[in-house]
């Protein structure tokens, strides 16, 4: 086979570069561990108020404390991480948006649990993580406080979830109608090519 023939075939099925499988890893964990999160928090809210409620939330708190020190983690390793090779196509509005969505979701991963633990601290209910670990309260115990809290953990949940169905209608224009690579980068899938 000659050397021209060989490169078509190989140009011809490029393995697809993925982000690194550390932070795909995280990604997908975290948007279980969130889903999860947020499930938890909705069944115990339309709880009556009961010790079943209380330990429903146990669960949530849990879990949300989770999300936020993988959060830490995970802002560790994107630091480290580049990009992909070829990520980001498109024209220069469309990858600041992305920029500014995917910060964004970044604020959120933290900002939401904060605001949790701030409503949790203010309203001075005990709570150990995983009815294992005391947590710490982040502030004192104050009515007022405890409503903005909630206030603030209200407003990022919706922020969130805004962001995520914008984050998610992007993913399927990439995959449907502009036809490249962007999902199967965050795919953890080996060997895919194109
Ligand atoms: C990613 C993390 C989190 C998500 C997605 C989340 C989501 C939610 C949801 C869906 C609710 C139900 C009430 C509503 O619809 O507004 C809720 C309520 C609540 N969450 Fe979280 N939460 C998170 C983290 C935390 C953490 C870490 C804590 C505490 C350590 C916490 C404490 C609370 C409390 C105390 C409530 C009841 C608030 C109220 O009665 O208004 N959350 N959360
Ligand atoms: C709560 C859920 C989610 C959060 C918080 C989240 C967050 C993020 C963030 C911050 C990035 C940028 C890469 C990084 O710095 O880590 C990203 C990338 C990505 N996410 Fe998500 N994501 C969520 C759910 C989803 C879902 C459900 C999909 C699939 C439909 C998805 C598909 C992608 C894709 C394809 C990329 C790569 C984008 C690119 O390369 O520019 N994400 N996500």
């Amino acid at each position: 086979m000659s050397p021209q023939a060989t490169s078509t075939v190989v140009s011809r099925q490029t393995v697809i570069p993925r982000w690194s499988t550390a932070l795909i890893v995280m990604h997908w964990l975290m948007v279980l561990a969130i889903l999860v999160t947020m499930s938890l928090g909705w069944i115990a809210n339309d709880m009556p108020r009961s010790l079943a409620q209380y330990r429903m939330f146990g669960w949530h708190k849990s879990f949300g404390l989770l999300v936020l020190a993988l959060a830490v983690l995970r802002t560790v390793v994107r630091l480290r991480a580049s990009a992909p090779p070829g990520n980001r196509p498109g024209r220069p509005w469309e990858r600041r948006a992305a920029r500014v969505s995917h910060g964004l979701l970044y604020v959120c991963m933290f900002a939401l649990p904060v605001s949790g633990w701030l409503v949790n601290s203010a309203s001075d209910v005990p709570f150990k993580w995983f009815w294992l670990v005391p947590v710490p309260d982040i502030a004192a115990a104050s009515p007022e406080l405890e409503q903005i809290a909630r206030s603030l953990h209200a407003g990022f949940l919706w922020t969130l979830l805004t962001l995520l169905a914008i984050h998610i209608l992007a993913a399927l224009r990439h995959q449907f109608v502009l036809r490249d690579s962007v999902l199967w980068q965050m795919l953890p899938l080996r060997g895919l090519r194109r």
